[in-house]
């Protein structure tokens, strides 16, 4: 007997079957997902990104931050995602409608970004972030990005967009422990020791008061005298881009969409 017409059924059954569960249904769903407009607002959920933040975008591919970044919550039985503070619901196919290519993430090396506009909105904090990681996070395995910033003498006026360090460079000469007590009770916050000096935070202006402290050598400002830290525009663009992703406003019910929950 000759099986060829059926095992030609059989073999066509299988692969239209699975392009109607994984390609067919799912487009039919999403395509169902649009940006929502609440009432008396005049931008939708998600709005669309803007120029810069666009270019943002690219250098935020171009550099990789998708390798140990995600942008996903989790819900369901998987909520920790919640509980870290990440988000406060579920990631939601519209949260994604204006993203080409998504950029999940695969990787849980650093915290999830999808609403990292949100979470830390400060521009300052976020350039200080990628300038020196470790600054923020002492310990932190993400690499500085400091070639997207370039340091240069101040000219007559400083640069408006010139990046703000709260923070000083402490020698200390002896008594590490005792000094760095009363460094702290001056209002030093101490954050890591780096080649023999403690960097920490405080305000530049006022390092006098701490260089009259016994025991102390010296005290050097973050960025030395005279010079500034300004951003290229890559970093403005990466920047824009961080602060606009906020994805904290309602969703429709799932029930809207069929089979997605
Ligand atoms: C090698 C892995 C790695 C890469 C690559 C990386 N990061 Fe990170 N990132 C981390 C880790 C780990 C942390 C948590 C510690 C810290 O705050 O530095 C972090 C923290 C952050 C935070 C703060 C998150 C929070 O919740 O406080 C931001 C913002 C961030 N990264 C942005 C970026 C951007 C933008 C890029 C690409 C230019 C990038 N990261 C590349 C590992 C990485």
């Amino acid at each position: 007997m000759n099986y060829g017409p059926l095992l030609f059924l059989g073999v066509f059954l299988t692969f239209a079957g699975a392009w109607i569960g994984m390609v067919y249904m799912p487009t039919i769903t999403l395509n169902q997902v649009q940006a929502t407009v609440q009432e008396g607002a005049t931008v939708s959920n998600p709005r669309p990104y803007n120029g810069q933040e666009q270019l943002g975008r690219i250098v935020y591919q171009r550099e990789g931050c998708v390798y140990c970044h995600t942008q996903q919550i989790r819900g369901g039985k998987f909520n920790n995602d919640q509980l870290r503070g990440w988000g406060s619901r579920r990631s939601h196919p519209q949260d994604y409608i204006y993203d080409y290519p998504v950029l999940l993430g695969t990787m849980r090396t650093g915290p999830d970004l999808i609403n990292i506009g949100a979470r830390q909105p400060n521009q300052n904090w976020q350039h200080t972030h990628l300038y020196d990681p470790q600054l923020i996070t002492p310990g932190s395995v993400m690499a500085p990005f400091r070639f997207l910033y370039t340091k240069k003498k101040i000219g007559s006026v400083p640069s408006p967009d010139a990046l703000v360090f709260n923070y000083v460079f402490v020698t200390i000469e002896q008594d590490e422990q005792k000094v760095l007590e009363e460094l702290t009770n001056a209002g030093f916050v101490p954050v890591e020791k780096r080649d023999g000096k403690w960097v920490g935070q405080f305000d530049p202006a006022d390092r006098e008061t701490l260089a009259q402290i016994p025991g102390v050598k010296a005290v050097e400002p973050y960025v030395e005298d005279g010079y500034e830290i300004v951003p290229t525009e890559d970093a403005k663009n990466l920047v824009a881009y961080l602060l606009s992703l906020d994805r904290t406003y309602d969703v429709p019910p799932a029930e809207n969409y069929g089979r997605i929950k």
